[in-house]
């Protein structure tokens, strides 16, 4: 018989039984997959599990906070912050082009992420040999099937160290799909922001700024993207689209007139797509007076935007995300 609560008892037997009396990491995205794995874990092993929540500063509004916050007051998981936004916006300074830009991204994340577990690994306690994952049966089936160890390479910035490595995977999520584990989520208690939420790309918004990624910007496109948001979710159409990208134009400017004045500001592009797997899509078919409220807001409240626009292509040819 398939419930929640069967699932969640066969996990928390079975991740008992692999990692006996060791101890575990989890790394924490704000994603629905690592946080509903993390829960499992936790039920499972309580305080032989340790999780790593970098802040690269490229996070949505409230994002942070509700990982910081209400995930940890959901779960009682210990939780390691490593406050890492200088860190990347100094890493992507000057940085323009849409794959340098998700590889420095990738790559500072990966070295922050190993220094965490580094420090975790010299705390007192048993030896720290798991690395949870929330791998889906999806990405089983694409993969092959493979599981396994992953192999963590030390990067040279990390002194003293050996080369190597091996943890053993804890993979609570491999049976199941992506609804199933929102159920999954739901029945341990977890947030609605965290449980319902709908894709989003690890890079964050470092990819939604086409430009230059500075604070300025992201702060800015943290704003339009929160009221967005925000609108969308009093219209109640949250189920109705697979994700809504918002995203600055930072490098464009258009002319236009707010109170006495004629302003030179920044376009805001409205991404609403309709998917089954993202890898075609549709563009929304959005209410109007939703549109057009998104729109007045975001130009009356935010700074240096003076203009709204709405991408009406479907993937292909566009892809979903700008970058
Ligand atoms: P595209 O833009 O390729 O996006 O149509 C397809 C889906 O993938 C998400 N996406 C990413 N997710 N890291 C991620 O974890 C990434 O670098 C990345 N790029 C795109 C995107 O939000 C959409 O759901």
């Amino acid at each position: 018989d398939w419930t929640t609560g069967n699932v969640i008892e066969e996990q928390v037997a079975a991740i008992r039984e692999q990692v006996g009396d060791k101890r575990a990491i989890c790394g924490l995205s704000g994603g629905v997959d690592s946080a509903v794995a993390a829960a499992l874990v936790q039920k499972a092993i309580g305080s032989q599990l340790t999780c790593v929540y970098v802040d690269h500063g490229l996070m949505r509004k409230g994002e942070t906070e509700q990982v910081e916050k209400d995930f940890v007051a959901a779960t009682g998981v210990q939780l390691k912050v490593v406050d890492a936004e200088e860190r990347f916006l100094k890493a992507l300074a000057g940085v323009s082009d849409p794959e340098e830009k998700r590889k420095i991204i990738g790559r500072e994340f990966i070295r922050v992420f190993e220094q965490a577990q580094l420090e975790i690994m010299k705390e007192d306690g048993p030896e720290v040999a798991f690395l949870v994952q929330g791998t889906l049966y999806p990405d089983v089936v694409e993969s092959g099937g493979g599981t396994g160890t992953a192999n963590i390479k030390s990067h040279h910035n990390v002194g003293g160290l050996p080369d190597d490595i091996e943890f053993e995977l804890v993979e609570p999520l491999r049976q199941l799909f992506k609804d199933e584990v929102r159920m999954v989520g739901q029945e341990l208690g977890l947030p609605d922001e965290i449980v319902q939420r709908q894709p989003f790309p690890g890079p964050g918004l470092g990819i939604r700024i086409v430009g230059e990624v500075t604070k300025e910007r992201l702060d800015l496109l943290r704003e339009a993207d929160a009221i967005a948001r925000e609108e969308l979710t009093a219209a109640g159409l949250d189920r109705d689209i697979w994700q809504c990208p918002v995203v600055l134009l930072a490098d464009v400017r258009s002319v236009g007139v707010q109170g006495d004045g004629r302003t030179y500001g920044h376009p805001i592009v409205l991404r609403p797509v309709s998917s089954e797997d993202a890898m075609t899509a549709d563009w929304s078919r959005l209410p109007y007076d939703v549109l057009s409220k998104i729109s007045t807001r975001i130009t009356n409240e935010v700074k240096d935007v003076n203009r709204v626009v709405l991408d009406v292509t479907s993937k292909p040819p566009g892809t979903i995300e700008w970058e």
